[in-house]
């Protein structure tokens, strides 16, 4: 448990984030499919990205940590085994909290020669599974909930010969979207797979950066899609994991919140699939500059953020939906937060995709604002907050989720009085210095 009062001081200064949970998770398991060593900096070693590494060695990868002798730089080498060189594990392969795990292997799995089962942690196993079982039986592969419940534990039959799919997915998912390509890299014929809007976009960019030929194409009517030639072979390369726009998203909203504060978060990743938090806050009136812009495969910037008083439209209300909702997915609960304290009625709909995240983040976020005095009513597929009511300290029941534990972090610091996080070690999923990294920029 974490206790945490309202910041009677601006925050200031300078925040280095950790790297970014997708990149990470894609960055070894591509370099271990790959021909070839993949030198990773910037990797982020959080529960989430450390429960893929102990699935790849399970599957007879070396993964080695060092420091680079010049200027110990940390770095992490993979040596891939190319496509075919995977090896049976000899037991169950546990992915811990992670659905980018349990979701990407699977797609990797089902095309191996051998059988496998993967399951996770109690949320995980919660979690649906369905999604990512129909499209890969569709392309001939055996895999099944053994429980039934279409949750894991997955078990994977090997040995069978797959085929490419043009695969309509229901949901914009980038988890569901990456295990048909995956699976699709094993198969006889092209794979496609559209989707309602862009999801993010981390597999296509860094897989062709590896080598496969992929790309996405978006249609005049908006919908997407992502299009696979399989029969090229991956080649391991250099990976500079920029920071986590989703980590960044606490401080960006911890400087919006709190009078006075001027922050500058570094080095951090801002793929369009992933930024839609800054446009929404900007038009907010949040005001967020973007320095040191540097456009590489996965662009990246300086976020210099000052405290904003945000606002709705003419009509004191704001919208956020449609098509934006993919790109600020993981921000929706500190956006919320941060609409709360706006003097405006905020509208989040079309996100049903909360209720299935590592918590029901409709009802976490919904029952924690009001336990905070906030004005927020759930909606089948978002919320409506009606902003502007003063927020007061109290326990917060993060339901084990590091991103409402998080958020709820950041809300104390606009809170009277203490409010107390009951479970805060959860944040070691995706950010383990996550507090430390806070306490700095109010100190
Ligand atoms: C992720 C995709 C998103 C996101 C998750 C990470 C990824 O999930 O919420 O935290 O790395 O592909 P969905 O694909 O289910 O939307």
């Amino acid at each position: 448990m974490i206790s945490i009062e309202k910041s009677s001081k601006p925050l200031t200064g300078n925040v280095f984030v950790p790297g970014d949970k997708s990149i990470s998770h894609r960055s070894i398991m591509f370099g271990a499919l790959s021909e070839g060593t993949t030198e990773i900096t910037g990797f982020l070693k959080s529960g989430d990205c450390l429960s893929t590494i102990e699935c790849f060695k399970k599957l007879g990868i070396l993964i080695e940590h060092s420091q680079r002798p010049m200027n110990g730089v940390p770095t992490i080498t993979v040596h891939g085994k190319g496509l075919r060189g995977l090896k049976k594990p000899d037991s169950t392969l546990y992915t811990g909290n992670s659905g980018t795990t349990t979701r990407l292997l699977s797609g990797i799995l089902a095309a191996q020669p051998f059988d496998s089962m993967i399951t996770g942690d109690s949320s995980i196993e919660k979690r649906p599974m369905n999604r990512i079982i129909k499209p890969l039986s569709q392309m001939g592969a055996d895999i099944s909930s053994a429980m039934g419940n279409d949750c894991a534990p997955l078990i994977i039959k090997g040995g069978k010969k797959l085929h490419g799919i043009s695969y309509h997915s229901p949901v914009a998912s980038a988890q569901v979207k990456s295990a048909i390509v995956l699976a699709g890299l094993y198969s006889d014929s092209d794979t496609v797979v559209y989707e309602p809007a862009l999801s993010r976009n981390h597999t296509e960019l860094m897989l062709r950066a590896f080598g496969a030929d992929i790309h996405n194409e978006v249609d005049v009517r908006g919908s997407s899609a992502t299009i696979l030639h399989p029969g090229m072979p991956l080649r391991g390369t250099k990976i500079n994991v920029p920071g986590d726009i989703s980590s960044a998203a606490y401080f960006i909203a911890a400087a919006l919140l709190v009078p006075g504060s001027d922050v500058v978060i570094h080095n951090v990743g801002i793929n369009k699939t992933r930024s839609g938090i800054l446009s929404i806050l900007t038009q907010m009136g949040a005001d967020i500059q973007l320095e040191n812009v540097n456009e590489s495969i996965e662009p990246r910037a300086d976020l210099h953020v000052r405290y904003s008083e945000l606002h709705g439209n003419e009509n004191g209300r704001f919208e956020v939906g449609g098509k934006l909702i993919p790109t600020m997915i993981d921000e929706l609960p500190i956006f919320a937060v941060i609409a709360a304290t706006a003097n405006c009625t905020t509208i989040i709909k079309d996100a049903a995709e909360l209720k299935v995240k590592e918590s029901n983040r409709i009802d976490s976020v919904c029952n924690n604002l009001k336990a905070m005095g906030a004005d927020v009513e759930p909606t089948d597929d978002g919320m409506i907050i009606h902003g502007g009511k003063p927020l007061h300290g109290t326990d917060i029941d993060s339901d084990a989720d590091h991103r409402i534990a998080m958020s709820f972090a950041v809300a104390a610091l606009a809170a009277e009085g203490t409010t107390r996080i009951i479970d805060d070690k959860c944040v070691g999923i995706s950010y383990p210095e996550f507090f430390k990294d806070l306490r700095a920029l109010i100190n």
